[in-house]
């Protein structure tokens, strides 16, 4: 298995600068992804004036803007991708958001320590690229102080093959890199294992959409 070290290096050099354009003038153009526009409209149930934010694997920030623009008042976009993290900060400051946010490159098992507790912890499109599901999990349910909402892929034969697909390409890079699926209700039982209710639920195919509460 790939350490998380190795792990979030080769996150580092797939989710690169270039990436990282290519994503932003898309969301430019066209706005959030339907994943990320469907943790939007899960959270926009909830009143997150002067609410606080940690979004893990923020990519571009399409979470923290939203989130930023409709009241809420500080977010943290936890990255391993120092690409990412670059165009995200140019946004910010862009936005006049300078104050409100934070960029810290590493792996957010590290990073949660050394951070304020947020109401609200995201993590779109990220599980999938961890190598250890439970550990990440569990570190996401103690940090936040109530919700936590995620996209993660279907399991089973057909996303296992894709997988193996994808485990190809990231050899013939030479990238340590791997994409993971875990499995759903092992997902699932995590969050009730940890003191969570699962209150929002939608298929975006092939991406499960959730948003847990703290019980
Ligand atoms: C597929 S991208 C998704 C980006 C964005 N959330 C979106 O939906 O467009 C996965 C992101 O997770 C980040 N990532 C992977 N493992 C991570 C970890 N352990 N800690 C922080 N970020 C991580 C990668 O660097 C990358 O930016």
């Amino acid at each position: 298995m790939t350490t998380i070290k190795e792990h979030c290096c080769g996150a580092d050099l797939f989710f690169n600068k270039k990436t990282a354009r290519k994503e932003y003038r898309k969301y430019v153009r066209k706005g959030p992804s339907k994943v990320t526009a469907r943790i939007i409209q899960q959270l926009e149930n909830q009143n997150i004036e002067g609410k606080s934010m940690i979004d893990v694997g923020g990519g571009i920030g399409a979470l923290q803007w939203w989130f930023l623009k409709n009241g809420g008042t500080q977010t943290a976009d936890i990255d391993a991708s120092s690409g990412y993290l670059k165009q995200a900060q140019i946004h910010a400051g862009e936005n006049g958001w300078q104050d409100k946010t934070q960029f810290i490159m590493g792996d957010c098992t590290d990073i949660y320590p050394k951070i304020y507790n947020p109401d609200y912890i995201t993590l779109d499109k990220v599980v999938c690229c961890y190598p250890n599901f439970k550990e990440i999990l569990a570190a996401t349910c103690k940090k936040s102080k109530k919700y936590v909402s995620l996209s993660y892929p279907m399991d089973g034969i057909i996303a296992q093959a894709i997988r193996g697909i994808g485990i190809l390409f990231f050899m013939l890079k030479q990238n340590p890199f791997r994409p993971y699926i875990h499995p759903v209700k092992e997902i699932r039982d995590l969050f009730t294992q940890n003191g969570y209710k699962r209150v929002l639920n939608n298929l975006v195919f092939p991406w499960h959409v959730e948003t847990y509460c703290k019980i």
